[in-house]
């Protein structure tokens, strides 16, 4: 399916554009914005070769660009505070992995890949943005994907298909991985790009495969409830980062480049194969997967509410087999099962961050005070709550807001 309609002009867009004029004292040229995800089941399965099913959300990292006749690349950006920040300005030839660190590095980095494929024409921009950052809802993803999307227009390129979207995608995952230096799959870049609204997407992460399922839980009396539990940890990105070596370690013991090839009938003899420790990782991976397509087959027969069992499934294995889970999340979890959730589970790389619920509509205001009483009690911040609508990917803004 291709994603051609244009996203609509969003607050984000609005703000970038906003911006950009009180920077620069003129419009830009263009806005284009990338939005945020949650990922509806599969996780920590998009670097084994697995399977996810994401969807986009309404919140966008918008891009305002004025494209340059050097290399100079400014960035500027609204901070949550409602003042402009700017990055030192770079020179595209000169970037190198490692500087800037920080916000501007997403941005760089991509400038970085752009210029290894050729492309090193400079451009100022200035960003805005709604996605929560630290949620574990892509923000840095978003700022990525738009960041590319502008940068390709100013190197002459127009609107990406879909097949070119994936590959932007890889991109954008590389400019996270060398430039920045975290070692993330490619869920959330091809989530933020190959998105399209009413649909979550099934993406096989092993062959490149991509599929957009229908998914209109309001429809059915439904929402996905998002949970931001406003925890950080401190520990996401080493924790990351080494359930990342443990997994490519088990994979090199098996002899495999993805664990997609096994399916549960097989787990047995996979984990026979393996040393203790890497057994309860590689059984979520393998256990993860026969969710993903057990919830893709449930929703291609609009059975909605039949979802709830394996997102709470999923979750106990990313708690007690994954170990990716955090008190927050956890507690998160057990209050709206208690509440009257179908089910639930974190979403994303874990260790804070955001859990989702699918809630039936009327026990939407029985869950949300129960997360708010049950975090009260336990002495933590407010949860920030929305319900996630399915929404489009990235794309240039309809018109120059
Ligand atoms: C983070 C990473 C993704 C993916 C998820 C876990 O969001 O960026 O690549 O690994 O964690 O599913």
């Amino acid at each position: 399916m291709n994603n051609t309609a244009p996203p609509e002009t969003s607050d984000a867009a609005r703000l970038a554009a906003a911006s950009f004029r009180a920077v620069h004292g003129e419009a830009p040229e263009g806005v284009w914005a990338a939005p945020g995800r949650v990922n509806l089941v599969g996780e920590h399965t998009d670097y084994s070769g697995g399977y996810v099913l994401p969807f986009a959300l309404p919140h966008r990292t918008a891009v305002a660009a004025r494209f340059r006749d050097d290399t100079t690349l400014t960035v500027a950006t609204l901070g949550s505070d409602r003042r402009i920040q700017h990055a030192p300005p770079m020179r595209v030839p000169d970037l190198t992995p490692g500087t800037p660190t920080g916000w501007a590095a997403y941005v760089a980095g991509v400038a970085w890949v752009l210029r290894e494929l050729g492309m090193s024409r400079g451009a100022d921009l200035v960003l805005a943005g709604d996605v929560p950052t630290g949620a574990g809802l892509s923000s840095s993803a978003a700022l990525e994907c738009a960041t590319a999307l502008a940068l390709l227009a100013g190197n002459g390129h127009g609107d990406p298909d879909d097949d070119e979207r994936a590959t932007i995608a890889g991109w954008a995952q590389r400019a996270e991985n060398e430039f920045v230096g975290v070692p993330t799959g490619v869920l959330d870049q091809t989530a933020s790009l190959c998105c399209v609204g009413g649909h979550v997407l099934f993406l096989d992460t092993g062959s490149g495969r991509r599929e957009q399922v229908p998914f209109d839980a309001a429809a059915t009396g439904l929402t996905v409830l998002v949970i931001d539990t406003r925890a950080r940890h401190r520990h996401s990105e080493s924790g990351y980062a080494d359930r990342r070596r443990s997994i490519d370690h088990a994979m090199r013991l098996l002899g495999t480049g993805s664990l997609g090839e096994f399916d549960r009938p097989r787990l047995p003899d996979v984990l026979a194969a393996l040393p203790e420790e890497s057994r309860p990782l590689v059984r979520h991976v393998v256990t993860e997967n026969a969710r993903v397509l057990s919830v893709v087959r449930l929703l291609r027969q609009g059975r909605y509410a039949d979802i709830g069992s394996a997102l709470d499934a999923s979750h106990d294995s990313l708690r007690d087999d994954f170990r990716v889970s955090s008190p927050e999340l956890d507690l998160a979890v057990d209050l709206v099962r208690s509440a009257g959730a179908l089910g639930a589970r974190m979403t994303g790389g874990g260790f804070g961050g955001s859990a989702i619920a699918l809630v039936p509509d009327d026990a939407r205001a029985s869950v949300e005070s129960a997360l708010r009483r049950g975090f009260r009690d336990a002495r933590l911040r407010p949860p920030r709550l929305f319900p996630a609508v399915p929404s489009p990917g990235a794309g240039r803004c309809a018109a120059t807001p």
